[in-house]
């Protein structure tokens, strides 16, 4: 019997070196933890069960037979955050790049099965040289299989992908097809192809940082919705996130202790509104001084800053906010801020986390650019999202909102439970200039006359009360009373329930 148990534990830790101490050792002079080191800081010390720890590759060709490493280069299983339940998988570089082969898709496949069937998050570090070259087509369709499994997963149970090195080819379809993606500064990379075929096929000369790190997913091609500086900031900031996620499409949101007077009141918001209409001032103080204890997690904090998106806790619940930032572009909707916040209202809604929506926008930013690149549909996506959200939606306008982004912006129109407006709040087609110079063209020239009429429409329409006195607003409010009328708001929805027409799926503009 003891022979038995020192078997098994000498194959334990057989499988546990990995690729052995000189790849761990390559692994760490990159400034990576090797794959198990990144489980262990990712879940609670001591939760993490492994599944399939002596599985291995079934390959014979390329003297493959001969090379094979308990585990085929991914760990596989699940464990907690803060005693909550996920399932995650890692990869290891160490064993074969952590390139993919039909047993390692199989590992993957196994526990995103298990996390669908028992409604927990699912997180994949990613760290891979992709398709296992030996294995052909047998690892494109491993590839593929995960991909399925993205899909139906997909608004089931929340997945994150963290990239922590190398993800290229179509491996990164698996990322693209989750919730969440989040890099690693330098040590991470992601892209369809390489810089090698990028020069062969378009003379481009470009380096794999530029092509693909983390500065470029998170601020230009937005498929990024974070990067932290190294692998500990990355796995500490995604177990924050898990605190904020349900573990499921109907768990409903976790609710935790707070220690925050729902009812506090802030009076600074009653001068965070500059007098000049045209200043700009930081929405973000407005999300801090409402949220329990000020904590806010932003999403894609650092792609089209015009509009602000993440979550925070109200009387201890989850709660998504998407609101205009005035300080970028004046705060405009565009293809890029549309799209951006569609996703996250999606994902809110997806996952039964009520919205929050601040207000203060100018409307569509105009030009060629915007119009060529298709804002019409992009800007729908944002229209469209708040449109079929049935979960509990409040929104406070703070200063302007005109036009078509008034509706878009989580409007009565569109479903809004409860609409609030500060007294600064203009509802309105258009700013008051823009319109007295179209309806009273004729008068241009004849200064004392524009002004008059300037002043007659903002007395008429920069205000909040012409939407009030139609129900569009429920109610104005005292800025320095916003968490409290937002806290009640929300606590009065929690019953909520919608019915929609019966459809296949929805055709969202995509
Ligand atoms: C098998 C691989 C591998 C792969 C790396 N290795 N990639 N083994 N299949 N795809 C092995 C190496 O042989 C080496 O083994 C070890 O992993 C470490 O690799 P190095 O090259 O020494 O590391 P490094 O210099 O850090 O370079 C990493 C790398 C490079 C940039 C990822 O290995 C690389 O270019 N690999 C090939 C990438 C690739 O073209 N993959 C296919 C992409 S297409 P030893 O024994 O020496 O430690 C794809 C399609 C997916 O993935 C389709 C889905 C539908």
């Amino acid at each position: 019997m003891k022979d038995i148990l020192t078997q098994l534990e000498d194959r334990r830790a057989q499988a546990q070196a990995g690729g052995g101490p000189r790849r761990v050792e390559a692994q760490h002079a990159k400034g990576k933890l090797s794959a198990r080191e990144r489980i262990e800081l990712l879940l609670d010390e001591g939760s993490f069960e492994e599944f399939d720890m002596f599985v291995t590759h079934r390959a014979t060709d390329f003297g493959m037979a001969s090379n094979k490493v308990a585990g085929d280069g991914v760990i596989t299983g699940w464990g907690t955050i803060n005693g909550r339940q996920v399932y995650v998988f890692s990869q290891d570089f160490t064993v074969l790049g952590g390139s993919v082969s039909e047993t390692h898709g199989q590992k993957i496949c196994k526990i995103m099965d298990m996390a669908v069937q028992n409604g927990a998050p699912i997180i994949g570090m990613n760290d891979s040289g992709g398709a296992r070259i030996q294995e052909g087509v047998g690892s494109l369709a491993a590839y593929g299989e995960v991909f399925q499994r993205n899909i139906l997963a997909s608004g089931v149970v929340p997945q994150i992908s963290m990239i922590m090195g190398p993800c290229a080819g179509g491996a990164v379809y698996s990322p693209a097809m989750t919730d969440f993606i989040f890099m690693v500064r330098d040590s991470s990379y992601m892209f369809v192809t390489g810089p090698d075929v990028v020069k062969t096929v378009t003379n481009e000369v470009v380096t794999a940082e530029e092509l693909g790190g983390a500065s470029t997913h998170t601020r230009k091609s937005s498929v990024a919705d974070g990067a932290f500086e190294n692998d500990i900031e990355a796995l500490a900031e995604v177990r924050r996130l898990i605190d904020f996620l349900p573990a499921n499409n109907r768990a409903g949101v976790p609710r935790r202790p707070f220690f925050d007077d729902p009812a506090r009141v802030d009076d600074s918001l009653d001068t965070l509104i500059p007098a000049n209409p045209n200043t700009p001032y930081d929405m973000k103080e407005l999300i801090l001084k409402v949220a329990d204890e000020g904590d806010f997690y932003e999403i894609q904090e650092d792609f089209a800053k015009n509009i602000i998106t993440g979550f925070v806790r109200l009387e201890g619940s989850t709660v998504g906010v998407v609101a205009n930032q005035p300080m970028v572009l004046a705060g405009c909707l565009d293809i890029d801020s549309s799209r951006k916040a569609a996703r996250f209202v999606r994902f809110c809604d997806a996952f039964d986390i009520p919205i929050l929506t601040f207000v203060d926008v100018p409307g569509f930013l105009p030009g060629t650019g915007q119009e060529y690149a298709g804002v019409i549909k992009h800007g729908a996506k944002l229209l469209y999202a708040y449109g079929e959200a049935t979960v509990p939606k409040v929104t406070v306008i703070t200063r302007k909102t005109y036009g078509g982004a008034y509706v878009v912006m989580s409007s009565k129109h569109l479903r809004g439970d409860i609409n609030y407006a500060w007294p600064t709040a203009e509802v309105a087609v258009m700013g008051a200039k823009g319109a007295v110079e179209i309806l009273y063209r004729s008068d241009l020239g004849d200064t004392d006359k524009i002004a008059a009429r300037t002043a007659e429409y903002e007395e008429n329409f920069a205000n909040p009360f012409k939407a009030a006195e139609r129900g569009f607003i429920d109610e104005v409010i005292m800025p320095h009373s916003t968490r409290r009328r937002v806290c009640r708001a929300f606590a009065s929805l929690r019953g909520k329930r919608v019915t929609t027409p019966w459809k296949k799926h929805d055709n969202i503009p995509l």
